[in-house]
């Protein structure tokens, strides 16, 4: 059996991050509702547990909780902020309000020698967001690290494997909190860290093999990373019984349907069937103000399209999805927070039922960052496995108002020059998204002696890791100003460019 961690959700917005944390230190780990059972984490028999954070005090109704035979498996525990106040309560500690709130960054004094510490100097910057802490523990506790307002920063069980942190050893404000979790997996839990890429790749290419068995698979690819990963993985696994469709909206980036094209058929010689649907999407939206008409209309025509287009291939019993583990973790946060969310994959939605598909899903234990490694080792070209994510609904969500040709035309040329300045100045992998917008409204300007009303375009580039929320990218000067004297100059209808400097939220990545 594969070794593995277990994380516990208890609410935590960085519950995620500390799954990814804890597969940097090649450890595979999965994140499962706190209501899980001794029996069922005995069945799967992980190296360890975390016991993640929480908005809830320990003691406030309908705060989650944990089976406690947890804490006599025998298995060692690592609770974080919440997570060591429900623990400690369990095993027999005291939780109390602070005095003092502990919010943002402290320093944490090991007062302990002990191995979650190992090798770590005495004196930590941590960050901490708490307003409950532990009080009093019973003397089967030992403290191993303090903070000027709270004694138990650290604790160790006497007799049982569990440590607790009060502090986010998981997030990026705690410099050494890699380190320390690092020596939970390794000097704790004993865990080899032998969760590779390759290994990763290649099971997922052998699990689809078994379950496809002789039968032809379907993958729609949109152009992004996940479904180009996806096909990239079936391919490797049945070879020609792959079909890939890419269904050509007319709302693409400029020049993408031929990357698409040259990416699949000389990187990966797959049979890819491109479908030129410009017309009939273009015709459709004619007249459409509303963005969420807009999406609705290119929603149904993509499923009208890519059923027709499936049907060409009847052999076809299977069609492979790139949902990531983000989009299904089977916790559903006690407190709605981003893992209680279940993403329906908006291009295929519906479809695989109604047209009898069964699904294929290769992805759907990876994070992001994985997928991206996989697509290297894999051999897709890098531009492809380090894209930007692009909307389903594409350049229609980024021209305010009715989409025409004309419109589309002007906001791909200026598209193009944004991120062509981007990559040149070496900001295209530190961004989220970058991309341009077309605004409805005109504006005065001059143009050699003559006054000209004509198109305003907005540069919007965010930095964001989950892109639930995002701030807008401090881009230099200079480079600002390269983008938009191109823009102006070279794209005929705009004479004025403008940067977007809203943060998400309150607004959104998106205009539309
Ligand atoms: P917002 O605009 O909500 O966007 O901050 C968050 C992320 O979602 C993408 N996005 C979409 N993706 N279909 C998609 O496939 C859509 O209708 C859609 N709308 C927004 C957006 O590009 C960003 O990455």
């Amino acid at each position: 059996m594969r070794e593995s961690i277990l994380i516990l959700d208890f609410g935590s917005q960085y519950v995620q991050l500390i799954a990814r944390r804890v597969r940097e230190c090649r450890v595979y780990s999965q994140i499962v509702p706190h209501t899980i059972s001794a029996e069922e984490v005995r069945r799967r028999a992980p190296k360890g547990l975390v016991f993640s954070g929480g908005p809830a005090s320990v003691y406030a109704e309908g705060a989650p909780r944990c089976d406690p035979d947890l804490l006599e498996l025998g298995i060692p525990v690592l609770g974080i902020c919440y997570g060591m106040q429900l623990a400690s309560l369990l095993l027999g500690g005291e939780v109390r309000p602070a005095p003092a709130r502990e919010y943002g960054r402290t320093t944490l004094k090991v007062v302990r020698p002990s191995r979650l510490f190992d090798g770590l100097p005495e004196e930590l910057l941590v960050w901490s967001s708490h307003g409950d802490q532990v009080r009093t523990l019973s003397d089967d506790f030992e403290s191993l690290a303090a903070t000027p307002t709270c004694r138990f920063a650290a604790v160790k069980h006497k007799s049982r494997e569990f440590y607790g942190v009060q502090f986010h050893p998981e997030v990026t404000h705690t410099p050494r909190g890699g380190d320390i979790l690092r020596n939970f997996l390794f000097n704790i839990c004993g865990c080899a860290g032998d969760w590779r890429t390759e290994t990763a790749a290649e099971q997922a290419v052998a699990n689809v093999r078994e379950k496809v068995g002789g039968d032809h698979v379907i993958c729609g690819l949109s152009g992004g990373v996940d479904s180009a990963v996806t096909a990239a993985i079936v391919h490797r696994a049945v070879g020609d019984r792959l079909h890939c469709i890419f269904v050509d909206n007319g709302l693409l980036r400029k020049n993408e349907r031929a990357n698409v094209e040259k990416a699949f058929r000389d990187n990966l010689r797959a049979d890819l069937d491109v479908v030129d649907a410009a017309d009939l999407f273009l015709k459709q939206l004619e007249g459409v103000l509303d963005p969420e008409e807009k999406r609705r209309t290119i929603g149904r025509l993509f499923i009208e399209v890519f059923e027709a287009e499936a049907k060409r291939i009847p052999q076809a019993r299977f069609l492979a999805q790139g949902t990531l583990y983000p989009d299904v973790i089977e916790s559903k946060s006690p407190v709605g927070g981003p893992s209680a969310t279940i993403k329906t994959h908006h291009n295929v939605g519906g479809l695989p039922e109604k047209m009898g598909f069964k699904l294929i899903e290769p992805l759907r234990e990876m994070f992001k960052d994985e997928v991206r490694e996989i697509g290297e080792y894999l051999g897709l070209p890098e531009e492809m496995v380090w894209r930007q994510p692009f909307p389903g609904p594409g350049l229609a969500v980024r021209i305010a108002g009715e989409v025409t040709r004309e419109r589309l035309d002007m906001l791909r040329e200026a598209d193009v020059i944004a991120l062509e300045e981007i990559r040149k100045a070496g900001f295209y992998r530190k961004l989220g998204q970058s991309f341009t917008v077309l605004l409805p409204v005109k504006s005065v300007g001059v143009m050699g002696d003559e006054r000209s009303t004509e198109h305003v375009i907005v540069l919007r580039a965010v930095e964001t890791t989950d892109f639930m929320t995002a701030d807008w990218a401090r881009l230099p000067y200079d480079l600002l100003g390269r983008i938009s004297n191109r823009i102006i100059n070279e794209v005929r209808g705009v004479n004025r460019v403008v940067y977007d400097i809203s943060s998400k939220p309150p607004s959104t990545i998106e205009w539309e």
